[in-house]
């Protein structure tokens, strides 16, 4: 039965006989018992008439006869009497109140927090007759009230002081809540960080758009960067996290900031310096290679020249039309002869060190045949050429200078470092890539393990594999330790 059911009157009782009043009331009381909050009956001065069991208890009192006769007032708080009054003029008006809270007084002069309701009740000739109040006492509710008010403020103290900007947004785009640090992001007090759309804080505001489809589709948003604006206008770059959570029992988004502006700002210095670095060292390595060549050139034209006309002369004076004939002057001559053609030797070997003309005439293929041939006489490994049918193509000068010096390195590596018996050098790739291969039978390396030899930085692998980049080819080695070793670079044709 609901609580605000008449009483019934069973069928088959005559209206109004004494057992269908019975009957009525133990139903009341049956209800009364079964109710959760305490009820109290009075006339229409407040004159208490009916007390539940339960008001009883709440008031502290023995029996219905300590409240029956009494005024309903006596068991209000003081300083609620004067509204209490209110609200029975109140109810007699307009029939009813609703859960009005007061502070009601027990017997011993102990309070309690309590709510009560009232409805006006009439007679059968349809008079106001008396008041029904229903009492619930509130202790608990307004206790864990409150401690989830200081809960929640000592959350949002915690908020407040986390150097995370945290702010809290709902569906209209507009921040319910932010925490100081979110407020220093932006140079916003925190009445205009509520204010304030959030869409303005984006320089791009589709960047927006799309976070909230990706925030509906993934349910978070994680260290997402985008680029916002200060409100002086300045760009700054942040991280965004974004979360759905509950905020005042309706769904609403909680963001929280990362201000990145100036970690990023170092990040491209640094990678500026990067580029600038290896500008450097790609026109260092370019001009380097120019001297080389002038040298070379200077070393074949002015030292070449003239030391062939040195031996032209000496072959003059001794097979001439007037020869030497003194045997002393002769042996001398002979001497010179020896001494000019080792100079001439000396000077080619030094030119083809610093620039092998080979290379810039027939090529790659060519001038690391030649450079082999004299790398093996100077070490005694053998050296094997693989080069492929395909491979007949020049490349571009530039290229064929960084694979020729790539080649010196790696060379120069197996016999320093490798005990290598033999190494074999390929040429070949597609008509795009050019892939060169020097691979070694020596040791090899731990590739992980760091190389540097003596105190001193290794630079040799180092700048194989910039001088590879600057030609826009790639470059990797293969190494294990037992296996030997292979250098690998492959340029676009
Ligand atoms: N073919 C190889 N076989 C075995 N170890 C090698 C080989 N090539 C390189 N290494 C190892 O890698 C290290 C680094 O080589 P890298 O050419 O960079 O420097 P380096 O030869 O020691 O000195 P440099 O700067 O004069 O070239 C070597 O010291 C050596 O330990
Ligand atoms: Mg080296």
């Amino acid at each position: 039965m609901e609580t605000g059911d008449p009483p019934e009157v069973p069928a088959g009782e005559a209206r109004g006989g004494p057992a269908a009043a019975r009957a009525a009331e133990e139903r009341f009381r049956t209800l009364v018992a079964a109710l959760p909050d305490a009820v109290a009956i009075t006339d229409l001065e407040g004159r208490v008439e009916f007390a539940s069991p339960l008001a009883i208890r709440l008031l502290g009192l023995s029996g219905p006869g300590e409240a029956v006769g009494r005024s309903a007032l006596e068991f209000i708080a003081p300083e609620d009497r004067a509204r209490a009054q209110d609200n029975l003029r109140k109810t007699a008006a307009e029939g009813q109140v609703r859960e009005v809270q007061y502070n009601f007084l027990k017997r011993n002069g102990a309070m309690f927090p309590g709510e009560l309701s009232a409805v006006l009740v009439r007679d059968a000739g349809g008079q106001p007759a008396s008041f029904i109040a229903i009492i619930r006492d509130i202790t608990e509710r307004l206790e864990a009230e409150d401690r989830l008010r200081r809960f929640g403020a000592q959350h949002a103290g915690i908020l407040e002081a986390i150097p995370v900007a945290v702010g809290v947004s709902i569906e209209e785009g507009r921040n319910v809540y932010t925490n100081l640090a979110m407020q220093g992001i932006f140079g916003y007090t925190a009445a205009e960080a509520l204010a304030v759309p959030i869409a303005s804080h984006y320089v791009n505001p589709e960047d927006r758009i799309r976070m909230l489809a990706d925030l509906a589709r993934d349910g978070s948003i994680r260290d997402r960067e985008v680029g916002l604006r200060h409100r002086d206008g300045t760009a700054l770059t942040a991280l965004l996290n974004v979360d759905i959570v509950e905020w005042n029992g309706a769904p609403a988004r909680m963001a929280s900031l990362r201000d990145v502006t100036e970690a990023k700002l170092t990040e491209g210095r640094l990678r500026e310096q990067a580029d600038q670095l290896r500008l450097l060292t790609d026109r260092l390595a370019a001009v380097a290679e120019a001297e080389r060549a002038e040298f070379a050139r200077m070393l074949h034209d002015a030292m070449g020249q003239n030391l062939t006309g040195l031996s032209f002369q000496l072959h003059a004076l001794l097979g001439g039309p007037r020869p030497a004939t003194d045997p002393g002057v002769r042996e001398r001559l002979l001497e010179c002869l020896s001494m000019v053609s080792d100079m001439a030797d000396a000077s080619r070997e030094l030119g083809d060190n610093l620039r092998p003309s080979v290379l810039d005439d027939y090529g790659l293929d060519a001038a690391v045949r030649a450079w082999g041939d004299r790398f093996t006489a100077r070490t005694g490994i053998a050296l094997r050429h693989r080069t492929a049918e395909v491979f007949g193509l020049r490349l571009a000068r530039e290229a064929e200078i960084a694979l020729f010096r790539i080649v010196q390195e790696a060379l120069a590596n197996a016999a320093r470092h490798a005990k290598a018996t033999e190494i074999v050098v390929s040429m070949d790739g597609s008509p795009e890539v050019f892939r060169l291969e020097v691979a070694d039978n020596g040791a090899g390396f731990d590739l992980a393990a760091p190389q540097a030899e003596g105190g001193r930085g290794a630079m040799g692998i180092p700048i194989m594999q910039r001088r590879a980049e600057s030609v826009r080819g790639s470059f990797r080695i293969e190494s294990r330790p037992g296996l030997g070793t292979s250098v690998i670079v492959e340029v676009p044709r």
